[in-house]
């Protein structure tokens, strides 16, 4: 089969290339997919260019992307919920990666029936970022009606998650965003929209219980400048070291 593999680490054009490897053998607890869609997240990039090198190094040439809808083509002997030709999405398995190849393997546990309204391409755009707003809402902040929550970065891919499961659990939901972005994140159900190239978040005052903080660095500083004392603040932003 064909796969995009990182073949170096690098900017995205010179160190990933499509290589044909062999289809992928199952485990008893794993499915093969047929991939139909995939998607990168800023993960991918942030693994390419040598952030993560510290801590997990990679043995080139390894797959890349995490997301992925398709079509089942094979299931493990010990698979229960799933049957060949089902249309299912997956944020695979850090051992599994990559996604962006015609077939990929994923554990039983990690997969979902797709909704009936989506397309692949949608289905696709959605486990890695949408997992990533639901545990820090649900799971962590345990975010609850009336709450008052200030997302980050409202437009991209956590954010637009973030901001219509915040509205699904009741709260009342600030987000940031640029002038370009303000029309499209009012869409999905903010309350109130920051346009960060005119107005400072900082000027809301300590009204928040919790901030969902996907940019870091001084945001992640300011945040306190708007939380009530003692609330919560989740920060996903992620980096290590970006090294050469
Ligand atoms: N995607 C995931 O599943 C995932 C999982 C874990 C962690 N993360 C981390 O979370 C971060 C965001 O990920 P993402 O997938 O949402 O990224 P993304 O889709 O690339 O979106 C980033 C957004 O940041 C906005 N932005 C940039 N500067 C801003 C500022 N000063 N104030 C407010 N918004 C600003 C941009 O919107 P404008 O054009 O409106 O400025 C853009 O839409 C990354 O650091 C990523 O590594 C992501």
């Amino acid at each position: 089969m064909i796969s995009l593999m990182i073949k170096k680490y690098g900017d995205l054009e010179q160190s990933l290339e499509f290589q044909e490897i062999p289809v992928p053998a199952i485990q008893p607890d794993q499915l093969l997919i047929r991939t139909q869609a995939s998607s990168f997240n800023p993960l991918d990039y942030k693994i390419v260019r040598g952030d993560f090198k510290a801590v997990r190094k990679i043995q080139f040439p390894q797959g890349i992307g995490r997301d992925v809808s398709g079509i089942v083509e094979k299931i493990g002997e010990s698979v229960k919920g799933f049957r060949v030709g089902d249309k299912v999405f997956s944020r695979i398995d850090e051992n599994l990666v990559g996604t962006m190849a015609e077939y990929v393997v994923s554990n039983e546990k990690d997969i979902a029936l797709m909704p009936f309204n989506l397309s692949f391409n949608e289905a696709a755009s959605i486990p890695l970022a949408g997992l990533t707003a639901y545990q820090s809402l649900v799971d962590v902040a345990q975010l609850s009606s009336q709450e008052n929550v200030l997302i980050y970065a409202g437009s991209g891919g956590v954010g637009t998650i973030a901001i219509q499961l915040a509205k699904h659990l009741g709260a009342y939901v600030t987000a940031t965003t640029s002038a370009k972005n303000v029309a499209m994140v009012k869409t999905l159900g903010s309350d109130k929209v920051i346009d960060y190239t005119k107005e400072n978040f900082m000027e809301q005052g300590r009204q928040f219980d919790v901030v969902f903080d996907t940019l870091g660095i001084e945001h992640t500083l300011n945040s306190f400048k708007v939380l009530k004392p003692l609330y919560l603040l989740l920060v996903i932003w992620m980096i290590l070291q970006p090294n050469n």
